[in-house]
């Protein structure tokens, strides 16, 4: 056998081999051993929990590709609809592949008025259009009947087109209800980051055009935001599946891990920590308190990339496009004095803390007018696509239902005690 590891039990002193292979091990050849010992794994750090063909990250090299095409080549070559694709369906499109799927995302993008009149506008004014997202697309299982036939390809493949096409329908409408402006209707002649942006910011124009650099940056925002393999929503995404709840659900339920500010919405979170900060000046100092425990640097650090996360290049790159339409962000100076600063301080070197997506991605939706609450939203639109093709590999393996085992900690067996004598 080539790499291996002996595993004996002690109490029996039975023992065996189970093969290293991708650098892990099967817990199930444990359990021929040892059966009903578990694995204590909080965050799952040293868990694999499925089989996937979908991304490959490598985080010591910082590598990241989809279906094997590295991610470098998608963001200057292809487009978020194309990658969308690519990452159902394992392959890149065919040009009649590609037309009919540009056009189904795009004749369903209308969402049914009761969803924005019951519910986005049930919402109170000030409500968090993160919050609004989630609940809108739980909502929409409740539209469409077929929703829960998930065995049928054919039906769950409509409810895929759907939730891509929906999606930034949903999100513009969340915006414009907490601004108190009119709902704009998806148009049909605009491509899917054209079309998100009309939905935003259309006022009287009879037709709105975007700024092709703004569109494009968009664009590849976009397609480094559609899957990351198995991520904290990703995997929400695979436990609700593996319930088989149908895919609105379970895509309401990967959005709400991804609303959490340790997650997604970590790039609201380092807008707010440069602004806090204020001036280049300040940078020193603020790295000294992180350093000593107090808060961390935001859009920093990632369980999976202990070098550059290669994202973050491509987005760094991307913010000065942006940057040549709107005007600079004066707070990119002080993000690259902060990432200056720690990449050369011993306690971020020591343990590998990087720029992660989320420490770049902000400066360049703050430069294109997006209010910090659309942040996460901005996430939660492309990735969509990333838990839509965990969703249908998951059926396809016909895996079990998620349900791990736990370490008990409290109290031992006592009888109840009734509530005077407490
Ligand atoms: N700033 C300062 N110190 C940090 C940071 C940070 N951003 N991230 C980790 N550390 C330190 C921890 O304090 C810890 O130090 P210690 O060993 O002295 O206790 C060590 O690095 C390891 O940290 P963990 O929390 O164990 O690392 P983990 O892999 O669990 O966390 C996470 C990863 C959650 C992303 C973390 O780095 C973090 O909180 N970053 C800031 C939030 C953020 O940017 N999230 C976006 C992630 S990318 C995404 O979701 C799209």
């Amino acid at each position: 056998m080539g790499e291996s590891i002996t595993v004996t039990d002690n109490r029996t002193g039975a023992s065996t081999e189970i093969p290293i292979e991708f650098g892990g091990v099967s817990a199930a050849e444990f359990s021929k051993l040892l059966p009903g010992v578990w694995f204590y794994d909080p965050g799952f750090t040293t868990t694999a929990a499925c089989e996937s063909a979908i991304t490959f990250v490598d985080g010591d090299e910082g590598i990241l590709r989809y279906r094997g095409y590295p991610i470098e080549q998608l963001a200057e070559k292809s487009t978020y609809l194309e990658v969308a694709y690519l990452l159902l369906y394992g392959e890149l499109p065919t040009t009649d592949q590609f037309d009919v799927w540009q056009r189904d995302i795009t004749y369903h993008t209308f969402i049914h008025e009761n969803v924005r009149k019951r519910f986005l506008e049930g919402f109170h004014y000030d409500a968090h259009p993160m919050g609004m997202l989630v609940s809108a697309v739980a909502a929409l299982s409740t539209f469409y009947a077929d929703a829960k036939e998930i065995d049928n390809p054919v039906v769950l493949d409509r409810q895929i087109v759907r939730l891509i096409a929906k999606m930034p329908t949903l999100a513009a409408a969340a915006h414009r209800f907490s601004v108190g402006m009119p709902f704009v209707y998806p148009d049909n002649e605009l491509s899917y980051t054209e079309n998100f942006l009309s939905m935003m910011w259309k006022v009287a124009e009879p037709h709105y055009e975007a700024d092709p650099a703004l569109s494009r940056a968009l664009e590849v925002l976009f397609i480094l935001h559609a899957d990351h393999e198995q991520n904290c929503g990703t995997t929400a995404m695979r436990v609700a599946a593996s319930a088989h709840a149908d895919p609105y659900s379970a895509t309401a339920a990967a959005a709400a891990a991804l609303y959490g500010p340790r997650h997604g919405g970590a790039n609201e979170a380092a807008i707010k920590m440069l602004t806090e900060i204020g001036s280049i000046e300040a940078v020193p100092a603020f790295v000294e308190q992180v350093k000593q425990g107090h808060g961390r640097l935001q859009g920093f650090g990632h369980r999976v990339y202990k070098s550059y996360d290669p994202r973050a290049t491509i987005v760094k790159r991307a913010a000065y496009d942006v940057f040549e339409v709107t005007g600079k962000n004066p707070l990119i100076d002080i993000a690259l004095k902060l990432e200056e600063t720690a990449l050369s301080d011993p306690y971020f070197i020591d343990r590998k803390l990087y720029p992660n997506i989320d420490f770049y991605t902000g400066l360049i939706y703050q430069a294109m007018g997006f209010p910090m609450e659309m942040f996460t939203v901005l996430f939660a639109i492309p990735r969509t696509v990333g838990w839509l093709a965990h969703f249908k590999e998951l059926l396809d393996q016909d895996l079990k239902i998620a349900r791990p085992r736990q370490l008990y900690i409290g109290a031992d067996t006592r009888d109840y005690v009734a509530m005077p004598q407490r």
